[in-house]
Order: C-alpha cells, then structure tokens, then sequence
C-alpha cells in the first residue's frame, strides 16, 4: 500500500483501530497493558487490514481519569514504557503501513502538572492565568451553575488563593485558558514535539468544551432533561461548551499540521450533527480532518432509521467534507451488548461499507461485550464518584487466547476476564473462517482493493421492508449494499438491473453466489453485490 496507489488520503481510505494501552497485552505480569504489547500485536493488526492505530493516552499521568488527566505531555508514563518504546512502536507501526494516532487533550490537565501546580500557588503566579480561576460568585458559593461530569458544580474552590478553578470532568482535571496566548504556544510545541518525532496525527480529546464563556454567564436549564439522565444534562451546556471563538483554536493546530504532510487531525466532540460539521471548517479557515461521528452510538437500530440518520448526515457535508463513522470506543457500551452478536456482523457490515473513514475500536472485531465489574473493583474514578458514569465493562482487557486471563496477562489482570473468552478470543476466530474477526478482515481488504468502497460516491437507495440498501461507485465499477435489519427472512428488490454476484455476504458462507430480482436475505443478514457485467 502506497498513498498514491489511490486517490485520497490515507486517513480517508483507510480504517482507525482505537488500542486502550491499559487493556490490550500486558508484558511485564503488572495486569496492565503497555507499548511494548502493542508492539507485539502489530503483525495481528496488519493481518486484520487497518490502516492506522489510535493509542488513548500514554503520557505521564497519576491515572485518576486513565490518562485522561496528563502531568507531562512529553513523557511517556511508566506504566506503559518509555519514549523510546513509543518512539520503536512508531518505527515498527511505519514498517508495517500502519499509522499512529496520538491522543492529544489540551482541555485540561492534571492538577498535578508543573503548570498547575504553579497556578495554584498564588494569585500572583506567572502561570495563574493559564487555568481558569473566579472569584466566588455574588452569594458566596460557586461562580456559575455549570456543572461538571459529576453533575456537580464544575467550580472547585481553592481555600489557599480563597478562588475557584474550573474542571469540567474530575477536579483533578482543572481546565485550561485557552484564551491565554501562552498556553496556545505552549500545546502547539506539544503537537509539534511529536509531529517531529514522526506520529501520525491526533484524536484531540473534547474539542468542543476549550473555550468558555467570557462573561461566565449561567447555563440555562435543560428543557430536555427528563429523571434518568445523566445529572450533568440538567444544564443545556451553551455558555460552558462549543463557544464560538474555539474555532480559532483549531484553526491555529490546523495550520500547523498542514506543515506536515499526511498528519490526521481528529476531534471528540459529542454535538449535534450541524454544529459537528461546523469543525470542519471551511475552504478559507480549515479544521479537522475528522470530527469523530458518534451518531451510530444512539441511532434506533432500523432499517428506516439508520437510511434516515446516514442520508442526513451525507447531506450536511458539504463536497470538501470528508465523512467518518464510529460504532464503539472507551467511554461507550460495546456494540456487541447494545446489539447482541448477530447485530454487531450487520454493523461491523455497515461501518465497512459506508464512504468515510471507519474506527474500530479493540475488540469489536471479535464481538466482545461489556464485562460487568462488581462494585468493590470498580476501577473508572467516574464510576467509583457516581453510580452509573462507570466505564470500566467496555474497557477489559483484549481476548487474545484460550490461555489464562485470555491470553493478555501472566499477572492479574486490571479488569476481568469474562468467561467466554476461552471460546470468543483472537486465535481461536482466526481459525474460524465464519467468524466475525473474518468478516472485519474480509471487509477491510475489499476496501483496500475496490476504490468503490473507499473513496467511491455514495447513493442511498432507502430502506424498504427492514432492507437499507445503498450504492457505491468509482468509475465502471458499482457495489449495491444491502442490509436487513429485520430478523426475519425477505426477499429484497435490487435496484440494479440484470444478474448480481454476491462479493460478500455478512455470514460469510454465500460469496459467489448468483441473484436476481428478489434477492433472499436472511435475518440480520448483510450483503455486497456487484453487477455481472453481460
Ligand atoms: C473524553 C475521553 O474519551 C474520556 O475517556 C475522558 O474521560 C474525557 N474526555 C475527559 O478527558
């Protein structure tokens, strides 16, 4: 693979792999994964076909918010390595035609970071202005009503300076001033500290909550908060979140990464579909490549329904706007639960063969599920504050084995180890051709080798009894994808004339086959269709 054996970037035909370090192989008997097992897995990686790896974050950290909650930017914690373990997985990664992703997260630190620490020292601090401190507001208490993760008030208050910070996640995660220019410079050396090292790109961490109000207005209430919801949804986040001078922010990084041909820049950012776009930006001021599209996290899983949300969405970008599609990653349910194993084929189906960037994340292609964690091993600090913020049965570790601890420890492990495990684990759906690994890997190397299914257009054909069907094309060359949603059989209409071959079929045991009108799909079934030419 070359970048110029296609049209596009390689971030455009290529698919993401998310890597949690913490749970991917362990190889040092700590119970915790570090680079040196993903170094290990890469030949596994290049075996299943993506393009890139994303790496949550590695960087020093007390680890309150799993490396969410960063103490030195340039340094590598020990817990998985060192920087020359980084620096030998990038090398290793390149070696093989596989990127790497770094997690940037410039919202926030650790309150343990040397710039934090200095802040809080005293008002007068060279640094204080590179966090954001207030005043308490006029009753004494907190200077707004915004809250936090917690769904307690995001304003934490410092008895020595007699001020508050703000955290829009854990107090230990005290939020930057990105209206202060010298902060600016200072994550821009970051970015550059690693773009010269040769990395990839960033996955910025919420890129939407950087800059804040001005004035610190309150938020207003949520009219859409009904009991159940998370407590921090009381609040519409409009004057704590996605104000509009982020955009010159991005802008700035954007810029920069320009400066370094085929560096990816990806957003997090949890908004509504037109104000996602928005980070793209446009011809004049561009933003990211990717902002990570989470739609597919909550979608109703029906055929009308997910024809409606992709149609939407293809019709919000505009031509310069690269779409990107994410089924599952460390803050979320696994599809494998939301959906059970034969819904999962039909999604992994689905995520492969829509036009934009897919992102796996570990695990998805061998159908893992949460893993329930009782509450005295609870180890996500969200989960351990709050009853039901808790992250950690998405995060076990990766099913590589039969062995003990499924192959990922000789120690014990950080998180559990389900049972089925022994059976549903990496060696063992290697050799099941049948298997959901496969059809990742099957899906994932048509895409390398049909420009239809990477780069090609477009063009949705509806749904119709419980089928969504859509076409992709580059040239002479057309797929028709159908998906039946339904967990019944049907007999769909194609709408392509004359006789199709089936390329694929999401239970992997019908390729070859050949169909006319009324094409019989089974429950949950997925297929790749191509024209016979006559
Ligand atoms: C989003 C990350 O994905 C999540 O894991 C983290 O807790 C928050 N950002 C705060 O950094």
């Amino acid at each position: 693979m070359t970048d110029s054996a296609q049209d596009g970037e390689w971030w455009q035909r290529e698919a993401i792999y998310e890597v949690y370090p913490r749970s991917f192989l362990d190889t040092d008997g700590d119970g915790v994964g570090d680079l040196t097992g993903i170094r290990r897995k890469l030949d596994y990686l290049q075996w299943l076909g993506v393009g890139a790896i994303w790496l949550t974050p590695v960087f020093r950290s007390p680890m309150r918010d799993f490396g969410y909650d960063i103490a030195d930017y340039r340094e590598v914690d020990p817990a998985f390595g060192s920087l020359d373990d980084l620096d030998q997985l990038l090398a290793e990664a390149h070696a093989r035609d596989i990127k790497v992703i770094l997690d940037f997260v410039p919202n926030h630190t650790s309150d343990q970071h040397p710039w934090f620490r200095a802040s809080r020292s005293s008002r007068n601090n060279a640094k204080r202005d590179w966090y954001i401190w207030r005043p308490p507001g006029s009753d004494g208490g907190p200077p707004s009503n915004w809250l936090s993760i917690l769904g307690t008030s995001a304003w934490q208050l410092d008895p020595a300076t007699g001020e508050y910070y703000y955290h829009a996640f854990l107090p230990e995660q005290p939020d930057l001033n990105w209206r202060n220019p010298e902060v600016r410079a200072a994550m821009l050396d970051v970015m550059r500290f690693w773009l010269d090292r040769g990395f990839d790109g960033f996955r910025v961490d919420v890129i939407w909550h950087l800059i804040k109000d001005e004035q610190f207005r309150d938020n207003p209430v949520n009219p859409a908060y009904i009991e159940g919801m998370a407590a921090d949804q009381r609040l519409s986040p409009v004057f704590s979140t996605d104000r509009p001078e982020v955009h010159d922010v991005v802008v700035e990084w954007r810029t920069l990464i320009d400066g370094y041909p085929g560096a990816v820049l990806i957003g997090e950012a949890y908004l509504p579909v037109e104000r996602l776009v928005a980070y793209y930006g446009d011809e004049t001021r561009r933003e990211v490549h990717l902002p990570f599209n989470f739609q597919m996290f909550w979608a109703e899983w029906s055929a009308p329904a997910i024809a409606q949300l992709v149609e939407s969405y293809e019709g919000t970008l505009n031509h310069a706007a690269w779409p990107n599609w994410v089924l599952g990653n460390h803050d979320q349910p696994r599809i494998g639960s939301r959906l059970g194993s034969e819904r999962a084929r039909l999604a992994a189906f689905l995520l492969l063969t829509l036009r934009g960037t897919p992102t796996i994340y570990y695990g998805d292609e061998l159908g893992m599920t949460d893993v329930p964690v009782p509450p005295e091993q609870v180890q996500d600090t969200f989960g351990q504050r709050v009853l039901g913020l808790g992250r950690d049965p998405a995060r076990t570790p990766m099913q590589w084995s039969a062995e003990p601890n499924a192959g990922f420890t000789t120690g014990t492990p950080w998180l559990p180890v389900p049972p089925d495990a022994a059976t549903r684990n990496a060696a063992a759906l290697t050799e099941d051709a049948r298997s959901i690994l496969w059809l990742h890997k099957r899906l994932l190397s048509l895409r390398r080798d049909e420009p239809a299914l990477s780069m090609g257009s477009f063009v949705s054909m509806g749904a119709q009894d419980g089928v969504f069907s859509f076409l992709r094309q580059d040239g002479e060359s057309t797929f028709l994808v159908m998906l039946n949603f339904d967990s019944t059989s049907t007999s769909a209409v194609a709408p392509l004339e004359g006789e199709l071959e089936i390329a694929l079929s999401s239970h992997l045991d019908r390729e070859g086959e050949r169909c006319r009108q009324g094409i019989p799909i089974g429950p949950f079934e997925a297929l790749l269709l191509r024209p016979l030419r006559r």
